[in-house]
């Protein structure tokens, strides 16, 4: 292959399997695209615009990835026989109902984006789920949005009492930050960038990120909010936490600052995209797909994406969310396919 090209930091080579290369009715090989690879100039970047040649299956995937994140977290979660029991018994109870453990994976398919070795990986990626349980136990409680069903259960305050739900989010919320700072289960990460971990999960959870989207959240509660004030609810009581798992992922796989930004607008679009359709879902779905009660945001007087647009509407623009974060992992090769398949299912979910 010729490759009439001046190497320069600044030239992203775009690698495509030319099709008038193939013979008819031949598929494109992995040969193919290794061997365009091998011939990209040293200095450009090269990337892939075309989706994988071996087609992934996400849902394969995503199971395996749940069965290590399941793992990892009942592994580092203290027993139900650990003083105070109670309380260990509650956390257990909503970390170990079956939630998807979205944010998880989304950090692991970051890192393998990026495709350096990451150290400590598994617990980064799994203290993002502390933190989305924490959030979810207390966004259930009475003060809040008084749910009593979630992950398919009795919500938690139903089955401990508000006192211990409280509690038990606290604890979760406080065992992410030592998950991320323990030296055996954070072996071989720098430590500059441990502190820089931690920080984006302090970002992400706090009161500028999830924590800061409730109140805006609970504070438009049966008012005539107009779409900015919606999107902004959306980019942080969710947003946010999604945004932190792929960068805290990049990171910790060593990314650079360009593929991080790339990764970050990626999370961006996907984390409103996930919003709209929890948005939808709580107007189609039901209580059986769920695991949560349906029709709950009207009941509550909550404004929408299916309010403003409708929900075909609604749906249309998750889709074009989708279709910006996909188009954002351009640069990436093969190896960000995990990610585009991800920011697919998120919009395709039944749950
Ligand atoms: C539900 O999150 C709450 C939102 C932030 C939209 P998930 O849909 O990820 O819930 P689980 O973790 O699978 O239960
Ligand atoms: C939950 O948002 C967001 C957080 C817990 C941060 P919602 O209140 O809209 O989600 P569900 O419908 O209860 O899962
Ligand atoms: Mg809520
Ligand atoms: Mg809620």
């Amino acid at each position: 292959m010729d490759l009439p090209l001046r190497a320069s930091d600044e030239h992203i080579l775009i690698v495509r399997v030319l099709r008038a290369r193939r013979a008819p009715g031949r598929s494109p090989s992995l040969f193919d695209s290794l061997q365009a690879f091998c011939y990209a100039p040293s200095g450009f970047r090269a990337c892939c615009d075309e989706p994988s040649l071996t087609p992934m299956n996400i849902k394969d995937y995503l199971e395996q990835k749940r069965v290590e994140v399941d793992r990892f977290l009942d592994s580092v979660s203290p027993t139900s026989t650990t003083p105070p029991t109670t309380l260990h018994e509650s956390m257990r109870y909503s970390l170990m109902a079956g939630g998807k453990r979205v944010r998880p994976i989304l950090a692991i398919a970051a890192a393998e984006a990026v495709g350096q070795p990451a150290p400590g990986l598994m617990p980064i990626a799994c203290s993002l789920e502390l933190i989305h349980t924490y959030s979810l136990i207390h966004d259930d409680l009475p003060a809040m949005d008084n749910d009593d069903f979630r992950r398919g259960k009795p919500t938690n305050h139903k089955v401990y009492g508000d006192a211990m739900a409280i509690l038990a989010g606290d604890a979760l919320l406080t065992m992410a930050f030592d998950l991320c700072s323990r030296p055996d289960l954070m072996k071989g990460c720098d430590p500059a960038r441990q502190v820089r971990l931690i920080q984006e999960l302090a970002h992400g959870s706090g009161n500028v990120g999830m924590v800061g989207g409730q109140v805006f959240d609970i504070q438009a509660e049966n008012k005539d909010i107009d779409l900015p004030t919606l999107q902004n609810i959306h980019k942080h009581k969710t947003g946010m936490l999604i945004r932190a798992a792929v960068r805290m992922g990049a990171i910790a796989a060593g990314a650079e600052d360009r593929p991080l930004d790339d990764l970050t607008s990626y999370a961006e679009d996907v984390g409103l995209a996930f919003q709209i359709a929890d948005d939808v879902l709580n107007v189609t779905g039901t209580r059986e797909e769920l695991g949560k009660n349906p029709n709950t945001d009207a009941e509550r007087g909550k404004k929408t994406y299916p309010t403003f647009y409708g929900t075909e509407g609604a749906r249309k623009l998750a889709d074009d969310c989708v279709a910006r974060a996909i188009a954002r992992l351009s640069p990436f090769g093969p190896a960000a396919d995990p990610l585009r398949e991800l920011a697919r299912y998120i919009t395709s979910r039944r749950n």
